[in-house]
């Protein structure tokens, strides 16, 4: 008799915080910014994977909007991370077949950054292998504020009835309008919370905390917590089939 084969349907969209280079870099007695060097690396590692393990979209969380909070040196350091992430990542990322975005307030961030997102994104548009989105600058409840402010534009314009409202238009005004729902939200580094990160897409989304420092995070241990997902129930408010 053969057995039958399991089928494990895994996470279309997964959105990882990257948190912990610096506890990386300070346990080595480096500088913080060492430790995001290191994170930068292991985003590329992680992204090439996805094709393999059925991962279509991958959310990565980069700098928050409270993140300004930090030392000046590290905040330009990140910056300056960035900037050079962009311009050395943008050929393999296009041949590669990755479609970047960015989601988070754009308006704060230098023009030099600015255009190379606006660059990278139009580069790799039409790219379809998977869709890796970069979260800069973003906050989950900055991110509300912001298209709340749209949604009433067009109320005030007449192109929205409020009457008409329902959980599926605010939405449409998120940074994320064009991205499914995330299906599982990782976070490294031990911290057991979500640090204003996708607020409203996560409400179905499972969790999975994990104690790896994100510069450790290799596609080994991606792969692992991929496969606990695979055993997990998702019944979103109903019933155990
Ligand atoms: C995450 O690592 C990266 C950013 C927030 C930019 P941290 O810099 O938060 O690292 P820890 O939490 O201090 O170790
Ligand atoms: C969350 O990490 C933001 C990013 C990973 C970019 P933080 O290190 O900023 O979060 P808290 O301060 O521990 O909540
Ligand atoms: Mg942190």
């Amino acid at each position: 008799m053969t057995m039958p084969t399991q089928v494990t349907i895994g996470p279309r969209h997964v959105a990882i915080i990257m948190d912990g280079n610096g506890r990386w870099a300070q346990s080595r007695g480096r500088p913080r910014l060492l430790g995001h060097r290191a994170g930068a690396r292991r985003v590329r590692e992680i992204v090439a994977a996805c094709p393999d393990l059925g991962v279509e979209y991958v959310t990565v969380f980069a700098f928050s909007t409270e993140n300004w909070k930090r030392t000046q040196s590290e905040v330009s350091g990140l910056m300056s991370l960035f900037r050079r992430y962009i311009q050395t990542e943008a050929n393999s990322l296009l041949e590669q077949g990755t479609r970047v975005r960015f989601i988070g307030d754009r308006l704060r961030l230098d023009a030099k950054l600015r255009g190379l997102m606006d660059m990278i994104e139009a580069l790799t548009a039409h790219n379809t292998r998977v869709n890796l989105t970069i979260a800069l600058n973003y906050g989950g409840r900055d991110e509300v504020a912001r298209a709340t402010k749209r949604l009433a534009r067009d109320v005030a314009s007449g192109r929205l009835d409020p009457e008409a409202i329902t959980d599926e238009t605010l939405p449409r005004y998120l940074d994320t309008h064009v991205l499914p729902d995330p299906d599982l939200v990782i976070r490294t580094s031990g911290e057991a919370r979500i640090s204003n990160f996708l607020l409203w897409q996560s409400a179905y989304a499972e969790y999975e905390f994990v104690d790896t420092l994100w510069p450790d995070f290799t596609r080994e241990r991606f792969e692992e917590v991929l496969s606990r997902f695979g055993t997990r129930e998702r019944r979103y408010g109903g019933m155990t089939a």
